[in-house]
């Protein structure tokens, strides 16, 4: 096995994107997917291994690293906190394509996929997910287990709480805040804050949660 072996856990549509990424990369060698609940026997040509107690068998073949490939943002975060517990390191995955501002600082598990731009002193936590396309701007925070869609774009300032999820094409204005937890839906301009654990949706973004007190 090679050095730098990874595992990647999660069969699904994220889990392929992440396989697609790492194979691109050529940093890794992938030594396979596992997932709770397997569906598929391999991903573009990479064996899934079967349920996610085959990621000891992987961790002692000398996989010293994995990725959490799922898409929901709170899931995503366990599994990476298990996956660590484990004794397997959380790389930062970043496309070739992507470009990464040189103050821009990432945490452990971010994946940055193909054309994303991340700016100057931009912040982006653990196991956050920016993907294709998506712009984070120049002094934004992204918190851990964040969801960037493709597409989206962050202005400048822009704070996103922990694991909100921005759907895709949204646009956030500069300076303004989405709390943890919020979700943001395809192609909303977001022109003021959002609170905790809410859904805007529309141009500009309105709330739709039943009994919602804030727009
Ligand atoms: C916002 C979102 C999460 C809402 O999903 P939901 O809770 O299932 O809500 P519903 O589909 O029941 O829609 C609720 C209302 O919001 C409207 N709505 C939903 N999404 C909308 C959007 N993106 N823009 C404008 N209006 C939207 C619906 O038309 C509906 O309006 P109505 O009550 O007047 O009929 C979802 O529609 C969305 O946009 N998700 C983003 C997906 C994405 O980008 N994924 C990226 C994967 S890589």
């Amino acid at each position: 096995m090679a050095e730098r072996a990874i595992l990647v856990l999660g069969a699904g549509g994220h889990g392929k994107a992440v396989v697609d990424l790492l194979l691109g990369l050529g940093e890794f060698s992938v030594a396979g997917v596992v997932d709770a609940a397997p569906r598929v026997t391999e991903i573009l040509g990479v064996p899934v291994l079967g349920g996610v107690a085959e990621a000891a068998r992987a961790l002692a073949a000398g996989a010293a690293y994995a990725h959490p490939a799922i898409g929901a943002n709170a899931a995503r975060l366990a599994a990476g906190a298990w996956l660590e517990a484990t004794g397997f390191a959380l790389p930062t995955l970043i496309h070739p394509s992507a470009v990464v501002g040189r103050s821009a600082t990432l945490g452990a598990g971010v994946v940055v996929m193909a054309r994303a731009v991340i700016g100057p002193d931009a912040a982006i936590g653990r196991l956050a997910l920016i993907n294709t396309g998506a712009i984070v701007e120049h002094d934004c925070t992204v918190g851990e287990g964040a969801h960037l869609a493709p597409g989206v774009v962050l202005s400048g300032g822009v704070r996103v709480g922990a694991r909100a999820m921005i759907g895709a094409g949204a646009v956030v204005l500069p300076g303004v805040s989405v709390g943890a937890d919020a979700i943001i839906g395809a192609g909303a301009a977001v022109i003021s804050d959002v609170a905790a654990g809410t859904t805007v949706v529309g141009v500009p973004a309105r709330n739709v949660d039943p009994n919602a007190t804030t727009t």
